[in-house]
């Protein structure tokens, strides 16, 4: 007999592998997870499924990680990634700036405490309304994406206002298409040769001042090197001294056991080695760096609890999916579920694990390794869910959106309650 026959405990959980999952989560009693000092399995009781959980502390050390890897440079969250109040909060606590996109998320910044001057406007097609709500709360900085859009934006900015403009660096960060951003043939940024049209235009507007250029290479970018190429070529497009080098984000997060983090001490060597040379050589002042981590600040620190809904030979479904984690119908991302809270002996059987919309697409996982004896009630935790979920959740087959919990030293607090059906049916004006 081995030991894990005679301990049945021993054989059935499953060690907690890869670095999915947020910093310092451990096994508790009875198959629970303890995530941040609290059980899962109490919070979904607690909670209701599905319910979105969030470690304040992972995403604090995770944005303190750039802050030590990158003293001199100015780090801003990528707001779109989570924008939650909360989150924005810890962030700005922990010295980042913040990249907001839209009139919504300078409001969830404002709400947050976030100064404008602290601040960043990005987007391809800013409204009047996102223009009007930056300029209002103060928003330092603007990114132009296209000399078109410079009208619109004299005439409504202060005296003063300064921008930066967003340039294809053409760096191809092998990444998925539809997070590919640093290439000719997709919407963002002005082609390097069209840099000094658009320079001019700005010139022109007595309102508005040049502080620098800012790229974006992609999203869930594993490989350093693509940012050491374009901090390269950025620095070779440099009108002349300009103050601000925005890199963007991009940094990718591990989604299975098996990925790695990316290696942001790495990245900050090899882009500061990479820009000195290069302003040497052209004899520039080294302009301040700046850098928009979103996913690799919050994904890990995010976990989705589901229960089963029911079973079928190979397959698992559950109260949530696409509403609430559109990224595998978007971008064909997999997760990695485990089951909590009860410990089994039946051996792993490859489990498609689904959610409850009306459509083959709405998978969470293909062929999970699950308890063979999964069945209706069952408690799933699918982590690496803190990046672009609640972002995109919709309310796809009028399904409520899950709350988010965020734990911290073994306290829950709810950020973002549950969705109701009154909710939803309030906007249905009959
Ligand atoms: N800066 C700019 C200008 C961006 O457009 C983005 C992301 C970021 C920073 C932050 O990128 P991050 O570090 O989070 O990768 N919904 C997709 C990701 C879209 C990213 C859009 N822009 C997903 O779920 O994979």
């Amino acid at each position: 007999m081995t030991l894990a026959e005679l301990l049945p405990s021993l054989g059935a959980v499953e060690p907690l592998t890869g670095q999915c999952w947020p910093r310092g989560t451990h096994l508790g009693p009875d198959a629970d997870l303890v995530v941040d000092g609290t059980g899962l399995v109490g919070l979904a009781a607690r909670f209701g499924t599905p319910c979105h959980v969030l470690s304040e502390g992972h995403a604090r050390a995770a944005a303190r990680d750039f802050r030590r890897a990158l003293p001199r440079a100015e780090v801003l969250f990528a707001g779109k990634s989570a924008p939650i109040r909360a989150v924005y909060s810890w962030m700005a606590d922990e010295g980042l700036s913040l990249d907001v996109c839209s009139a919504g998320e300078v409001e969830v910044g404002r709400a947050a405490g976030v100064p404008g001057a602290r601040m960043v406007l990005h987007g391809n097609a800013k409204t009047d309304d996102d223009l009007k709500a930056a300029v209002a709360h103060g928003v330092r900085r603007v990114v132009v994406d296209s000399a078109s859009e410079l009208p619109a934006l004299a005439a409504l900015c202060p005296a003063g206002q300064e921008v930066l403009i967003r340039v294809i660096p053409e760096v191809d960060a092998h990444t998925h298409a539809a997070i590919t951003t640093g290439v000719r043939g997709q919407k963002f940024g002005v082609p390097a040769e069209d840099l000094p049209a658009v320079a001019a235009a700005i010139a022109r507007h007595p309102n508005l001042t040049l502080v620098g250029l800012h790229c974006h290479i992609g999203s869930q970018v594993t490989r350093v090197a693509a940012y050491e190429t374009a901090v390269r070529r950025m620095v070779h497009l440099l009108p002349g001294p300009l103050r601000d080098l925005d890199l963007g984000g991009g940094f990718a997060a591990p989604y299975h056991p098996g990925e790695p983090t990316f290696d942001v001490q790495g990245f900050a060597t090899r882009v500061q080695i990479a820009l000195q040379q290069e302003c040497a050589a052209r004899r520039l002042p080294q302009p301040t760096l700046l850098v928009e981590p979103g996913r690799s600040i919050v994904a890990n620190a995010g976990i989705t609890l589901y229960r089963v809904v029911s079973v079928k030979p190979g397959f698992a479904a559950v109260d949530g999916g696409m509403s609430d984690n559109p990224r595998p119908s978007l971008y064909g991302a997999r997760y990695a579920p485990r089951l909590l809270g009860r410990t089994t002996r039946a051996h792993r059987t490859p489990t498609t694990v689904v959610g409850r919309h009306c459509e083959s697409g709405d998978i969470i996982a293909e062929n999970a390794p699950l308890p063979a004896d999964l069945h209706p009630g069952d408690l799933l935790a699918v982590p690496a869910t803190g990046a672009y979920h609640t972002a995109l959740a919709s309310n796809y087959n009028m399904v409520c959106r899950p709350p988010v919990i965020s734990v911290h030293n073994g306290h829950a607090t709810p950020r973002i309650r549950r969705e109701s059906l009154s909710d939803l049916m309030a906007r249905d004006l009959g």
